[in-house]
């Protein structure tokens, strides 16, 4: 093998990984349930693989009756001898936050899935709801190292109605962040 060629390789993947400041995230497995079938009817919840470090989220429900008032209890759970409440534990009026993007956490999730769900537009939501081949993970901040739960349970009319789960690995950035300029 050229010796050259072997270095050349070596000085861009290494080049790559100090230019990289994203933090690797990778979804390891998706559950979703119904609480109440004569009002969420979930048809499709699924991860696929891409790769061996990619994953993309599937999910198509029908809410069968509109939905007009829905909160959000979202809880993330880190993994240390099972899994513990960590950081995030908290709900939030999810028309309020459809009218206003007024969520910090929310909006991450928010702007993670807009482009590839029919999410985007006010209460009421009824009928076929998806997020189609979710799989670009850009988050603004970083976590431990560690494996994650976030459970997500959907409250129409202040009782639970479904709950997508998702668990995720996230491995902090392998070098540290250039410091901010100026
Ligand atoms: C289940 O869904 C039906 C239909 O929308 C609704 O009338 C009922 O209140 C719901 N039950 C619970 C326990 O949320
Ligand atoms: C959603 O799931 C239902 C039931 O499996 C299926 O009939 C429908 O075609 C799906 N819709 C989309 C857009 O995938
Ligand atoms: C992603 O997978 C590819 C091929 O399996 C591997 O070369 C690469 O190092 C992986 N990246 C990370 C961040 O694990
Ligand atoms: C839906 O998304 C588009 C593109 O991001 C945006 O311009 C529009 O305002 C959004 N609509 C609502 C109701 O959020």
């Amino acid at each position: 093998m050229d010796h050259r060629i072997t270095i050349f390789g070596v000085s861009l993947l290494v080049a790559f990984l100090v230019c990289s400041e994203a933090p690797f995230v990778k979804m390891t497995n998706f559950f979703c349930e119904s609480y109440n079938k004569s009002w969420v009817l979930i048809h499709y919840c699924r991860l696929k693989a891409y790769s061996r470090n990619k994953t993309s989220l599937h999910i198509n429900a029908t809410f069968i009756e509109p939905a007009n008032n829905i909160f959000v209890h979202m809880k993330l759970m880190k993994k240390a001898s099972g899994y513990k409440p960590f950081l995030v534990d908290y709900n939030f009026d999810a028309c309020e936050f459809m009218r206003r993007r007024n969520q910090p956490v929310a909006k991450i999730i928010w702007n993670l899935i807009k482009d590839v769900s029919t999410v985007n537009h006010t209460c009421p939501y009824v009928g076929l709801q998806m997020v189609s081949d979710f799989h670009r993970i850009e988050v603004p901040v970083s976590l431990p190292t560690g494996e994650y739960l976030l459970l997500i349970d959907w409250i129409f009319d202040g009782k639970p109605q479904f709950a997508t789960n998702v668990y995720f690995t996230f491995v902090e950035d392998l070098f540290p962040k250039r410091p901010p300029h100026g």
